[in-house]
């Protein structure tokens, strides 16, 4: 191809530098900042991984103090913002609000967000980090109608998302501390992961020196699509669909059958040729949540433990190296804890809002990056003679 290499998907590209995120996709390993993804899931709250994506380092005490100091003190979103949410139909896809409303927050937040400047940043950063449980919540708020709670900065980042979405003006609402446990697991497992689509178009934006907000908001965009965030809301309805376990057979040949273009939900990735770490720590959250709800003969979890054996053993699912990702479970863990379905990858947008953010500001820091520019393979025509009108055809 002569000046450049052709790279649909950008397989074997690299597009930067990066100290945030390492995947081993052989062995199934997931390091932030050098810790692996099970110890960080397992000992830390979001807070303390958000600040670790973000500064380099896990927090001390005192530092952690600060930063929930500093993000809960950003929880607000201004008041005029609510107005956007009633130009959107109560039936919006929430991720539709939320693309619409993250992008907006760059009118709130334009002339006082000088990228070049690292504590401008930095604002700009904590800004998102805090901003988005509110608008996630207040997505799900509109689309049932109820009035918006505010945020409560007396709680921690995943008890303050529960009370977001579900407490209500009229019920004194208490945040059980399993879903909290659990949701703050589920927010650290998509925190970040190196440079996948969303991530990838946030920095591409951000290459020409765009608002930030603007920037994740495109993140959101692009973590949408079924083949990458939108795989939670996915999987649940492809397992409400198959229903039963008897009906797995037919869903597993439909997967393996070339001209059929339904896939197994939750299953593949670009990256892990083996069990994603992530999805390991989810079936056992999954697990302990179902069993704190006292919802442990849960269908649908049924469905999807039968549904994984049966992949794993089955010769496709081994030789194309198969596995589960992070959304096969975490869909029925969402349900269980009374999400519906279409606020799944809300959620996901809402967590990985720290990877991306951080990722942005690596970018803006690193002298070698450029403004993104891929090339192409020009396959149409060359050079030809103008028609003029009365000659078209
Ligand atoms: N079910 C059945 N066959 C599959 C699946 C699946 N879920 N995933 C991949 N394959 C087959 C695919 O047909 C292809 O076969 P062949 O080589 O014979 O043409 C081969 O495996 C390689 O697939 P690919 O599409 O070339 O691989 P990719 O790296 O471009 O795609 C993927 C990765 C995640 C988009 C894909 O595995 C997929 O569509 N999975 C289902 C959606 C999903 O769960 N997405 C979530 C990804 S993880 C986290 C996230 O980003 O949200």
């Amino acid at each position: 191809t002569g000046m450049f290499t052709y790279d649909p998907g950008f397989t074997s590209t690299g597009s930067c530098e990066s100290k945030i995120t390492y995947i081993d996709g052989d062995k199934g390993v997931l390091l932030h900042r050098g810790y692996p993804i099970e110890d960080l899931a397992e000992n830390c709250d979001f807070m303390e991984v958000a600040y670790l994506l973000l500064k380099g380092e896990l927090p001390n005490a005192q530092q952690k103090e600060k930063f929930e100091y500093d993000i809960t003190h950003h929880t607000m979103v201004h008041e005029q913002l609510t107005k956007f949410y009633s130009g959107f139909r109560r039936d919006a896809h929430p991720m539709a609000v939320m693309c619409g409303v993250v992008g907006a927050l760059s009118a709130f937040y334009h002339d006082s967000t000088d990228i070049n400047d690292p504590r401008h940043r930095m604002v700009a950063s904590y800004r998102l980090i805090a901003k988005m449980p509110t608008i996630a919540a207040w997505a799900y708020k509109y689309s049932v109608g109820q009035p918006f709670i505010y945020p409560r900065n007396d709680l921690r980042y995943a008890e303050d998302f529960l009370h977001l979405m579900f407490a209500t003006p009229c019920e004194k609402y208490e945040v059980n501390p399993v879903l909290s446990r659990a949701m703050d697991r589920i927010l650290i497992l998509h925190a970040d992961h190196e440079q996948n689509a969303s991530t990838s178009t946030v920095r591409l934006a951000g290459s020409s020196g765009a608002n930030p907000f603007a920037c994740i908001a495109a993140g959101i965009a692009s973590l949408w699509g079924p083949a990458h965030g939108g795989a939670n809301e996915a999987v649940l309805k492809m397992l409400t669909e198959i229903g039963d376990k008897k009906n797995i057979p037919e869903y597993v040949k439909r997967a393996k059958d070339k001209d059929d273009p339904f896939r197994l939900m939750g299953f593949g990735h670009r990256v892990y040729k083996n069990y994603d770490p992530r999805a390991k720590i989810m079936a056992k959250t999954c697990h302990e949540v179902l069993a704190e709800l006292g919802m442990g003969n849960e269908p649908l979890l049924e469905v999807a433990m039968e549904l994984e054996k049966i992949a794993l053993e089955d010769e496709y699912f081994v030789e194309k190296k198969l596995y589960p990702n992070v959304d096969f479970y975490s869909g029925i863990i969402f349900r269980a804890m009374g999400i519906p379905v279409s606020m799944f990858t809300c959620l996901f947008a809402l967590a990985r809002t720290t990877g991306w953010i951080a990722q942005w500001n690596e970018m803006i820091e690193d002298p070698a990056q450029k403004i993104g520019r891929p090339r192409q393979l020009y396959t149409g025509h060359t050079t030809r003679e103008f028609v003029p009108m009365h000659k078209r055809g």
